[in-house]
C-alpha cells in the first residue's frame, strides 16, 4: 500500500526520494508526490499516476536539503493530483505524508475548519499539517506529538517545517516506519527496499514511537517524551535481490527463483541423525510441542492457501486437528481460545493489517501466536510469541510466488517435527527429508518447460472465465491458481475442489470456459479422473496439470502440463509452479501490469 521515504543529507534529496519511491512502486499505488526545502520555501509536487509522471514533472532545478516522498493508494478520496500526499498546512511551511487511517479526522476537519484551517483535499491525512500547524510553537517534534494524541486510527507519518532545517519528525502507530542510518545523513521510510541501496543500519519504530533526524543523528522518544533506547539492525540482504536480474518482471524472477527459496526455507533446519526438523525460533521445549492439542492457522490471500496446505499436512503427518480461518473474519467474531492449541499467523508481509489485528486478538485472549512470515523486522515476527522466517528474500512483485512455497515448505518442516514426536516413525521421517530435498531439482525441470507453458497461456488467454479444480491438498493449489490467474490477468478464475463441481459450478461448464484439473498421483486421482469426464462430457475444454507419462490423463485433456512423480504429499509444491507460470503468462501476453496490478498492494495495511 502507500509508500513513505524521508530523507536529510548532502545528496541531492529529490534524486533519494524518486529513487526511493521507485523501490516502493511495488507496493502498489495510484499517484505519488515528494517536498523539498532548500534555503527557500517549500516545493512540493504530486501527481497522479506512476512516479515516472511525476519525474517529468519535476523541474529540473527543483532540489532540496531534506525532503518527503510518498507513494499512495486511495482510501479517503478519489485518485487525483490533489489528493496525493504531502499535505500541506494553510501556509505551506509544513509538509507531511502519512500512511494509515485516521478514522476519526472527519470530527476533526469540522473543528479545523471552524477555527479558519482551509483545505484542499479530501483526504483523512491532510489533518495531520493542520493539527500540527495549530500546535507549532517553534518545536516540530512538540506539535506532532499534540497533534497526534488527537488521531484515533493508524498512521505512520513523516513531517517536515521550512522553518527546521534538515529536520524530519517520524512517527508510527500501526503503519511500518524505519530509520536507516547513513554517513552524515538519515533516512525514514515504510520499508527498507526504499533505503537499502544507501544503507544497512536501520532501526524498527514500534507503535507509539516517535523519531526525530537530522543528518547527524536521531532521538526516539514516545508520546509522553521519555527517551527510547533502539537496537540498530543490519539488514541482511542485498541490493541486487530487489533488481530484476536480467527477467523481464519480477514475478517471472521470484517464479525462477523458486528451487532456491525452497532451499533457503529448509536450510540448517533438517536433522538427518534424529530424521526431524529444528525451528529454533518457536521458542517451545519439546515437552510444550507435546502438550499441542490443536493447531489453528490464520492468514490472508495467498499465504490463507499455504495456511490451507499446511492444514491438510498436519493433521496426515502430524495427526494434529487442525483449522484454517481467513484473519479479517477471525477477529471479529469472537474467537474462542481453548487451552493447548497452537496458533500460527502466516504473512509474507508480516504488515497485513487484517492478520496483525487477528493475532493480537488471539494473543489478548491468551493464545500463543507463532508467526510465518517473510519481512525481517516487520510488525508480525516482533509482536508474536515465536515464529520461523521462511527466508524467500525480498518479494517485490504484488503477486506472491516464492513465499507461498516456502511457507509451505516450513509446514513440511513442522509438521516433520510433531509427526516425529508422535506416529512418524525414523523410516518414514527419513524418507520425508528425501522427498524435501527432492523437490528444488524437480521444480527446476518444470521451470525448464516454461515455454510450453507459454504456449498454452497464449492459446487460451482470451477466454474470460476459467475453474480450478483440484482435491485433497491439491485443493487449496487450484484456489492459488485462481487468485494467481485473476489477479493478475484480470481473466475471472474460481478454486473449487474438483468434488464441488457437481454441487453447483458444474453449470458453468461449456466450450467458452475452461477448467484446470490438478491430477497428482495419488489416493483421488480416479474420481479427479471422473470429474473431468464430467466436465468433457459437457463439452468444457480441460487443462491437466498431470505426473509425466499419465496417459490416462493425456487421452482426457485437451491440453496437458507434465510434472515431475513425487511422493503424495509433496504435490502441492510442484502443482502450483505451471499454475504461477501460467498466470504469469497470460497476463503478460494480455499486456498487464504484471508486478503492479491495478487496484491492488503489495502489504495491505489497512482493514
Ligand atoms: C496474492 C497476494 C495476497 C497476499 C495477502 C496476504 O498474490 O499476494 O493475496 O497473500 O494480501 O499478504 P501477506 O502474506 O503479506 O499477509
Amino acid at each position: 500500500m502507500c509508500g513513505i521515504i524521508g530523507y536529510c543529507g548532502p545528496k541531492s534529496t529529490v534524486q533519494v526520494l524518486i529513487e526511493g519511491l521507485k523501490r516502493l512502486e511495488y507496493r502498489g499505488y495510484d499517484s505519488a508526490g515528494v517536498c523539498v526545502c532548500g534555503d527557500g520555501p517549500l516545493t512540493c509536487l504530486k501527481r497522479k499516476g506512476k512516479i515516472r509522471d511525476l519525474q517529468g514533472h519535476v523541474p529540473a532545478a527543483t532540489d532540496g536539503r531534506w525532503g518527503i516522498g510518498h507513494t499512495r493508494w486511495a482510501t479517503h478520496g478519489e485518485v487525483n493530483d490533489v489528493n496525493a500526499h504531502p499535505h500541506l498546512d494553510c501556509e505551506g511551511r509544513i509538509a507531511v505524508v502519512h500512511n494509515g487511517i485516521i478514522e476519526n479526522f472527519a470530527i476533526l476537519k469540522e473543528k479545523l475548519q471552524s477555527e479558519g484551517h482551509s483545505f484542499a483535499s479530501e483526504t483523512d491525512s491532510e489533518v495531520i499539517p493542520h493539527l500540527i500547524e495549530k500546535y507549532y510553537a517553534g518545536d516540530l517534534e512538540e506539535a506532532v506529538k499534540k497533534a497526534l494524541g488527537l488521531l484515533k486510527g493508524t498512521y505512520g507519518i513523516v513531517c517536515m517545517h521550512v522553518d527546521q532545517p534538515q529536520l524530519l519528525v517520524g512517527a508510527r502507530c500501526g503503519s511500518p516506519l524505519v530509520l536507516g542510518i547513513g554517513n552524515e545523513e538519515m533516512f525514514l521510510a515504510s520499508d527498507v527496499t526504499a533505503i537499502i541501496s544507501h544503507t544497512k543500519q536501520v532501526v524498527y519504530l514500534e507503535d507509539g514511537e516517535v523519531v526525530t533526524i537530522t543528518p547527524s543523528g536521531y532521538r526516539t522518544t514516545d508520546m509522553r517524551d521519555q527517551e527510547i533506547e533502539k537496537r540498530v539492525e543490519l539488514i541482511s540482504w542485498e541490493l541486487e535481490e530487489i533488481e530484476k536480474a536480467g527477467f523481464a518482471h519480477f514475478m517471472e524472477k521470484e517464479i525462477f527463483e523458486q528451487p532456491e527459496s525452497i532451499k533457503r526455507a529448509m536450510s540448517g533446519r533438517l536433522d538427518h541423525d534424529q530424521a526431524t526438523a529444528h525451528l529454533g525460533g518457536l521458542n517451545m521445549s519439546n515437552r510444550d510441542l507435546l502438550n499441542v492439542e490443536r493447531v489453528r492457522i490464520v492468514a490472508a490471500g495467498t499465504s490463507f492457501h499455504a495456511a490451507m496446505v499446511g492444514m491438510y499436512l498436519l493433521e496426515s503427518l502430524a495427526r494434529v486437528p487442525c483449522t484454517v480461518e481467513i484473519s479479517s473474519e477471525l477477529r471479529y467474531r469472537n474467537p474462542i481460545v481453548e487451552r493447548n492449541t497452537l496458533h500460527f499467523v502466516v504473512s509474507q508481509s508480516g504488515e497485513t493489517a487484517d492478520t496483525l489485528y487477528a493475532m493480537r486478538e488471539l494473543q489478548r485472549k491468551g493464545a500463543t501466536v507463532l508467526g510465518i512470515c517473510n519481512v525481517v523486522g516487520s510488525t508480525i515476527p516482533r509482536e508474536s510469541d515465536g515464529g520461523v522466517y521462511i527466508h524467500s528474500g525480498p518479494e517485490i512483485a504484488v503477486a506472491s510466488t516464492k513465499a507461498f512455497t516456502s511457507q509451505i515448505t516450513v509446514f513440511y518442516l513442522f509438521s516433520l517435527l510433531l509427526g516425529r514426536m508422535r506416529d512418524l516413525s525414523f523410516e518414514a521421517g527419513k524418507r520425508f527429508i528425501q522427498d524435501l530435498q527432492s523437490v528444488p531439482p524437480k521444480i527446476e525441470q518444470i521451470l525448464s518447460r516454461s515455454r510450453s507453458i507459454l504456449a498454452l497461456a497464449e492459446k487460451y488467454c482470451c477466454y474470460k472465465d476459467f475453474l480450478f479444480l483440484g482435491r485433497g491438498i491439491n485443493y487449496p493449489v487450484a484456489m492459488e491458481g485462481a487468485l494467481k490467474l485473476k489477479e493478475i490477468s484480470y481473466i475471472h478464475a474460481e478454486g473449487y475442489s474438483a468434488a464441488e463441481l457437481k454441487h453447483g459450478p458444474i453449470a458453468l461448464i461449456n466450450d467458452e470456459t475452461p477448467s484446470v484439473f490438478l491430477v497428482p498421483e495419488d489416493s483421488l486421482r480416479d474420481k479427479i479422473i471422473s470429474n473431468m469426464k464430467e466436465v468433457k462430457s459437457r463439452r468444457g475444454r480441460v487443462i491437466a496439470v498431470a505426473v509425466e507419462g499419465d496417459r490416462e490423463v493425456e487421452d482426457i485433456a485437451d491440453d496437458l502440463i507434465e510434472v515431475p512423480r513425487i511422493s503424495e504429499p509433496f504435490y502441492p509444491l510442484l502443482m502450483v509452479v505451471p499454475m504461477q507460470l501460467m498466470a504469469y503468462h497470460c497476463a503478460v501476453h494480455l499486456g498487464r501490469d504484471v508486478d503492479q496490478p491495478r487496484n491492488l498492494a503489495k502489504s495491505v495495511t489497512v482493514e
